[in-house]
């Protein structure tokens, strides 16, 4: 079996995983998190390089003050466990995103986890916080601008590669398979830039309920496409 290189998620459905067992919403981020550990390392060992997950998109900050207030705490707990696991399991941590509008201890976290596991060599970890692909694609425009601007850069330079390199996934691959949990299937503003050729799974399996399996379910169906790139299919 072909092991993507690259897997985006979409980690949707805590809250209505949490409401379906009469618990509240919060409690079904608790329950992502901790279960996001858990497919960190399945990722791993079952050989794939990149793994790249949706944690709060720019869109996010719509939601109740409360639960922005307990996703932000989460994200505090988070990021500190996450120093640990990426120091005892290699995992080279980049974060997607603008930080800027984050706490300032939040922001402090994630540059040191991003710092301290910066030459890791085992698994590639992105995490997409505060996150939008129109903002990533606004933010890399202005700066492309700005070297023009200071004649860094002639308009007539900008490629399809060059411009990548503005991106915050500047050096990352882009991603073979992206995965959608409980049931939407929209990107809702994810990595829409790099995200032009992958094939996309959607389950209807919530968040906090996707194991090992499912994401090996998702392979094999990965497995099962018929990837041409424009081209015609080998025969
Ligand atoms: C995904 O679960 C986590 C975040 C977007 C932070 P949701 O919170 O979107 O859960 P549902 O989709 O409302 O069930
Ligand atoms: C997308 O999920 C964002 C994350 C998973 C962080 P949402 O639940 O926020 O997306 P919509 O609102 O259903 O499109
Ligand atoms: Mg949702």
């Amino acid at each position: 079996m072909v092991i993507p290189q690259h897997v985006a998620i979409i980690l949707d459905g805590n809250g209505r995983w949490a409401k379906s067992k009469g618990m509240p919403r919060n409690y079904g981020h608790v329950r992502g998190a901790k279960n996001l550990e858990v497919i960190c390392e399945d990722a791993y060992h079952m050989g794939i390089k990149y793994l790249t997950v949706y944690l709060f998109s720019t869109e996010n900050w719509k939601r109740s003050r409360e639960e922005v207030d307990a996703l932000m705490k989460l994200f505090r707990s988070y990021t500190k466990t996450c120093i640990k696991t990426a120091r005892d399991n290699n995992m080279k941590v980049r974060v997607l995103g603008d930080p800027s509008a984050l706490a300032p201890d939040l922001q402090e976290s994630l540059r040191k986890l991003v710092e301290t596991s910066k030459d890791n060599t085992g698994l590639n970890f992105q995490i997409a916080i505060n996150y939008g692909s129109r903002d990533e694609i606004v933010r890399a425009i202005r700066r492309v601008a700005s070297d023009c601007r200071d004649g860094k850069l002639l308009p007539e330079e900008i490629t399809e590669e060059g411009f990548s390199e503005y991106l915050d996934t500047a050096g990352i691959p882009d991603p073979d398979l992206l995965i959608r949990t409980s049931g939407e299937q929209r990107l809702s503003n994810y990595l829409m830039w790099q995200l032009a050729y992958t094939e996309f799974y959607f389950t209807d399996v919530p968040w906090p309920a996707f194991k090992k399996e499912h994401l090996q379910s998702a392979i094999e169906k990965y497995n099962n496409r018929d990837r041409r790139y424009g081209g015609v299919k080998e025969e």
